[in-house]
């Protein structure tokens, strides 16, 4: 037997191929099923014991060096089919960078789908808009200073019309059109007239839920912000109300979370509370109802309003909003993992 393996062996060192089907032709040779290694295997209880540690030894040399060999000379076909295929002479020397997603879209993203699971579809608005649509369908009295020119763009040669300053405005475009139930959500981006800085901008993006149904109450808007906040920044994320003021919702409310960067143990994030501040919401202002054309007598709502860069910060902890806008694929790239 060990003059046979020694032949083999010989046999192996000096295999050639001239193409991949001939290396398939040798593989089956030594190492397939039937193949001499594994004949040579089966033969293996017939050595007496006295010479089975010296066969045994030379018997898996054998394996291995076969093994080796077919896998080089698979190798060399592999490459050389490779570059044949992929030859192109066009192509840029350097290697080519994948893009990455912007976070605020991974974010906008998360978002959808977490309301896209409790039933929210998304609706969309202009961006350039209507005093009716941002203002005045939304409740805001005639002299409310978000309508100041100090806030608000406008567009010089048509007073009327605006670069909208939230995607409240959504919210009217969808009563407008459609009778409850409602249940929407308007990402989108929106414009305030606001010296850039590195905690403000002139843009920035909102995400807008709106569910008007019969028989909403606030109860409802709890649960659906509970469940969001646990989804979006862990399932040991509290939460809690503060009473507050919007023209077209009643009673209205902020949301902060606990501090996801302490964990509400407080931190400078937080500015030593251990909350943060994280949405606007409330129950849908009747007036707002009836001037988009819903009955307040027979239907209630919930709308919830929170920005999209402000949730990212939360997340990833991005301490210049500027960074958001300025395009550097250093700071993009630091998201390469997160979708
Ligand atoms: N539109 C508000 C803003 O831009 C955010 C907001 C607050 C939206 C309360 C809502 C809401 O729908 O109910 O600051």
């Amino acid at each position: 037997m060990i003059v046979k393996i020694e032949e083999l062996l010989k046999e192996v060192e000096g295999l050639q191929a001239s193409d991949m089907k001939e290396v398939e032709a040798l593989r089956i040779k030594f190492l397939g099923k039937k193949g001499a290694v594994n004949e040579l295997m089966a033969n293996f209880r017939n050595v007496p014991s006295e010479q089975k540690k010296e066969v045994g030894m030379k018997l898996n040399e054998l394996k291995t060096k076969a093994q080796n060999k077919i896998n080089a000379l698979k190798e060399q076909f592999e490459s050389q089919e490779e570059d044949f295929d992929e030859l192109d002479l066009t192509r840029s020397a350097y290697p080519i960078k994948l893009g990455t997603r912007h976070p605020l879209s991974i974010v906008r993203n998360e978002i959808i789908d977490i309301f896209s699971r409790l039933g929210f579809c998304i609706a969309e608005g202009p961006e350039i808009e209507d005093d009716w649509h941002v203002f005045s369908a939304l409740n805001f009295a005639e002299d409310h200073p978000a309508r100041d020119m100090q806030d608000t763009f406008f567009i010089e040669s048509h007073p009327d019309i605006l670069l909208r300053t939230h995607t409240s405005s959504v919210q009217t475009r969808v009563m407008e059109a459609a009778q409850p139930p409602i249940r929407i959500i308007c990402p989108g981006r929106v414009y305030r007239n606001e010296a850039i800085s590195y905690r403000a901008h002139c843009f920035f993006h909102q995400v807008e839920a709106l569910y008007v149904d019969k028989n909403v109450s606030f109860t409802d808007l709890k649960q659906v912000l509970l469940l969001f906040a646990k989804e979006m920044f862990g399932a040991d994320t509290k939460i809690r109300l503060r009473p507050s003021y919007f023209p077209f919702t009643e009673p209205s409310a902020e949301m902060d979370i606990s501090c996801n960067i302490c964990g509400g143990k407080g931190c400078p994030f937080c500015k030593h509370t251990g909350w943060v501040e994280i949405l606007g919401c409330g129950m849908v202002d009747p007036n707002v109802l009836d001037a988009n054309g819903i009955d307040s007598k027979i239907y209630s709502g919930y709308a919830l309003g929170m920005g999209i860069e402000r949730v990212t910060n939360l997340k990833y902890q991005v301490k210049d909003l500027r960074m958001f806008s300025e395009n550097d694929t250093r700071f993009l790239k630091e998201f390469e993992a997160a979708y």
